[in-house]
């Protein structure tokens, strides 16, 4: 039996592992301590910690009874994490184990403690770094004035962020386990989906995009979305994660300027109607056929808006024009001729300088281009006229070709067909000559335009 104990304890010194034999009741005391406790607890002798109680080297009240009312109920202890007082009075985070033994034969004196006691302050101080990376992690995440959610493979959601549950008027585990199926109207939750699955299967990102979002409340906001994929430690895909900022404000700020700017381009608009209500009546309607082509063509929202604006104003130039001579009967004079061309740099002087969301100065400096060369004001050819200002030269031909003016009746639809036919490709932009072609088949050979 002597044999066996000394061969554990070597072991256990080995290990650095601290093993300990205490006496309880009457003269209680250690009977036995092995080198690695003695270490562990920073003394410089085994005899100095001999005359240790066990209980004094506890640092906590609460966990020294709690070991103690362990050891009376169940007569041991596993693994229990709590701090000691090493020599030097400062705390170190050990692991206790012991076990209540009985030895009849001593009197009073008859049961002992016999257990392990482990130095973890390594692994606590990893473990405490781990769970302040973690609080921080997390801390960050909910004082993060965006929504941030993490989706698993299967686009379920695994975690999201206080800011989130917030919008959404729910808990964590509310949330935890669905998919935006669950929260969102179905077209918009189908969005998300492909654009999780996109970054899933892709694995790129997908960022900086604006949408729209129905809230729990029923209103809309507008917010703008990045979406990253989430790796595993071998390099696989596993989910995604999400940051949602709510734009609604600045996006309301952002319109509100905006209606201020078109409000006094209606303004301008009006005075240009007042002065030459024909001009005006033509750029309505221009503004509506090219309208009708970007539809075919598919442009969003914002770039639809940039097409009929430019439109509206591409002739606002001819404020300047002396009345008599944009209205003359009769063939103009090559002088009279060249004041008219002027329009169109008049009007790039107007609202060249506007900061606008789109080049407005670029595609009203260029509608009178021609892809041939042949147009003013500067001559220029093919993709160097961009793809709105071919859109307003094919709609300014059908609009002004089908349309009576005081001085002169209007030559025709057929004359304006034919005009856009024999210039189609040369001209003008095959692509966009072919869609009024459509427009026009479509609506059994009439006008398709209907302006404001
Ligand atoms: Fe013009
Ligand atoms: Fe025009």
């Amino acid at each position: 039996m002597k044999d066996k104990f000394n061969l554990s304890s070597e072991a256990f010194d080995y290990l650095g592992i601290g093993f300990y034999k205490y006496w309880l009741g009457e003269n209680e005391g250690f009977e036995f301590i092995n080198p690695s406790l003695v270490k562990i607890l920073g003394y410089s002798s085994r005899a100095q910690l001999m005359k240790k109680k066990f209980v004094d080297l506890f640092c906590d009240i609460g966990e020294r009874n709690k070991f103690l009312s362990s050891i009376k109920n169940s007569k041991r202890v596993k693994f229990l994490e709590t701090r000691l007082l090493k020599k030097n009075n400062k705390p170190i985070w050990v692991a206790i184990s012991a076990f209540l033994a009985k030895n009849g034969n001593r009197g009073n004196r008859n049961e002992y403690l016999e257990g392990l006691i482990e130095d973890v302050s390594l692994h606590k101080q990893m473990e405490e770094a781990v769970a302040m990376e973690r609080d921080m992690f997390q801390g960050a995440l909910d004082n993060m004035p965006d929504a941030i959610y993490f989706k698993d493979s299967k686009n379920r959601i695994v975690r999201v962020n206080q800011y989130y549950l917030n919008g959404m008027n729910k808990k964590q585990e509310d949330v935890v386990g669905k998919t935006d199926f669950d929260f969102f109207p179905k077209q918009q939750a189908q969005q998300m989906f492909e654009d999780d699955n996109f970054v899933l299967t892709t694995g790129k990102p997908i960022v900086g995009k604006i949408e729209r979002t129905l809230l729990s409340n029923g209103e809309w906001n507008q917010v703008i979305t990045t979406k990253i994929p989430v790796y595993d430690r071998q390099g696989k895909i596993i989910g995604t994660m999400g940051i949602t900022r709510d734009m609604t404000a600045y996006a309301n700020l952002e319109q509100a300027r905006f209606k201020m700017m078109m409000s006094a381009l209606v303004v301008l608009g009006r005075a240009l109607e007042m002065r030459d209500p024909y001009t005006s009546l033509h750029t309505r309607n221009v503004a509506a056929i090219a309208g009708e082509i970007a539809k075919v063509l598919g442009w969003d929202d914002n770039r639809m808006l940039g097409m009929k604006l430019a439109a509206e104003l591409h002739d606002l130039g001819k404020i300047s024009i002396p009345l008599d001579i944009l209205n003359k009967p009769g063939k103009l004079s090559d002088l009279e001729y060249q004041l008219i061309q002027k329009h169109v740099e008049n009007c790039c002087k107007l609202i060249g300088d506007i900061d606008f969301p789109f080049s407005l100065g670029l595609i009203v400096g260029q509608h009178h281009e021609r892809l041939d060369g042949s147009g003013y004001p500067h001559g220029i050819q093919g993709g160097d006229i961009c793809a709105e200002a071919r859109i307003l030269a094919v709609s300014d031909v059908l609009e002004s070709m089908t349309s009576h003016r005081p001085y002169r009746a209007a030559p025709g639809k057929t004359k304006a067909i034919e005009e856009l036919k024999s210039g189609c490709g040369s001209k003008y932009d095959a692509g966009m000559v072919g869609i009024v072609m459509d427009l026009l088949d479509k609506n059994d050979g009439k006008i398709f335009w209907q302006s404001n």
